[in-house]
């Protein structure tokens, strides 16, 4: 076969999507559904949910990126699907649906980690990419914040993570106690852009040597700061709070960021990946701080979860013949 077709599906949270990527590059579909509706009530994602609505949608997703990728069933090369981390019953939906296709037609089964596909998602024409080696990467999303050093394609090393919350999850708790609905990161940063930072929170590990982030201090430090101020009846200017909270946040993540790319100087791209990528603010810092290197960070569409930046780091395992058997599990923690 000249041409080559994986088609790829994600389950790990709270998105249904499934993407179709023609020879590594073109992005022929990539069709999302998210849940985001049924778990706001809640606050957050609730999993028992989650599982039951990819239930649902992973057929009619299926069909939907076939219909639109316009390639017969037998051209398809690979079916990928993440296999973690993520929440273990969403995980399972997917793998079952990728397992069983992938059976049915007698496909390769490639295993994907969510967080390479972030990373990957950068690799496509449409995110600047390519990538060139080695490569530094800064993923930030709901669960995860974690410097990635990348020798060479495929070749990931964790060079330090948050050891409490994600920055994600920040955004989403101060969020809530600032009568936001979940996910709050948007509006935060929308509003970031309005106020002043007056607050000066705290700038945890942003001194100290290594590449551990923390943002716990920094959430209880905005919490207090309300209550307190409820308690004493007073108004907080909500634009002021959400523009010294992000600012805080994205001095530790500039901080961190730089201190590595001075560690690495052989590093030739800076990626930065994950839903909290999609920050206007973080955009705007970087583009004014980093200006020695490549700088690659995905187009909005591709940040958030989607089946698109699966199919981009799957097809770097389809180069490598890299595919996993039928009995293949599901890792909920998987790491780098
Ligand atoms: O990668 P993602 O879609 O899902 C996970 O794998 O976690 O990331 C979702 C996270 C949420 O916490 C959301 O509040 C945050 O990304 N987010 C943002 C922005 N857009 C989404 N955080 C800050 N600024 C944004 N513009
Ligand atoms: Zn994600």
């Amino acid at each position: 076969k000249f041409e080559n077709y994986i088609l790829a599906i994600e389950s790990s949270c709270d998105e249904t999507s499934v993407a179709v990527l023609k020879n590594g590059q073109e992005l022929l579909t990539n069709v999302i559904a998210t849940q985001i509706a049924s778990h706001k009530r809640f606050g957050g994602v609730v999993p028992e949910i989650a599982s039951r609505h990819h239930t649902e949608q992973i057929t009619y997703c299926i069909d939907a990126a076939l219909d639109e990728a316009g390639i017969p069933l037998e051209e398809l090369s690979a079916v990928a699907v993440t296999e973690g981390p993520g929440l273990v019953g969403a995980l399972l939906v997917g793998m079952t649906a990728a397992k069983a296709f992938a059976w049915a037609h007698e496909l390769p089964l490639i295993g994907v980690n969510h967080m390479a596909g972030h990373l990957m998602a950068a690799n496509l024409p449409d995110s600047g990419g390519p990538i060139e080696y080695p490569a530094l990467s800064l993923l930030v999303s709901g669960g995860h914040t974690e410097l990635v050093y990348v020798a060479k394609e495929g070749e990931y090393k964790k060079i330090g993570e948050t050891r409490d919350d994600a920055v994600g999850e920040a955004y989403d708790k101060v969020g809530r106690v600032m009568g936001l609905t979940y996910p709050s990161g948007k509006a935060i940063d929308q509003m970031a852009h309005e106020g002043k930072d007056v607050y000066n929170f705290p700038r945890a590990m942003i001194k100290e040597p290594g590449y551990e982030f923390s943002f716990s201090g920094l959430k209880s430090a905005f919490i207090n700061l309300v209550h307190n101020a409820e308690q004493k009846s007073e108004v907080l200017k909500k634009r002021d709070l959400a523009t010294s909270f992000q600012a805080a946040v994205l001095d530790i993540l500039l901080a961190k960021t730089k201190s590595a790319l001075a560690e690495f100087p052989e590093i030739k791209t800076l990626v930065v990946a994950g839903g909290v990528a999609a920050n206007k603010g973080l955009r705007e810092r970087l583009a004014e701080e980093i200006t020695d290197i490549k700088v690659i960070i995905p187009p909005l569409r591709l940040c958030g979860d989607n089946a698109g930046m699966i199919s981009s780091a799957a097809y770097a395992e389809y180069k490598a013949k890299s595919f996993v058997k039928l009995d293949e599990n599901a890792y909920p923690s998987m790491a780098f």
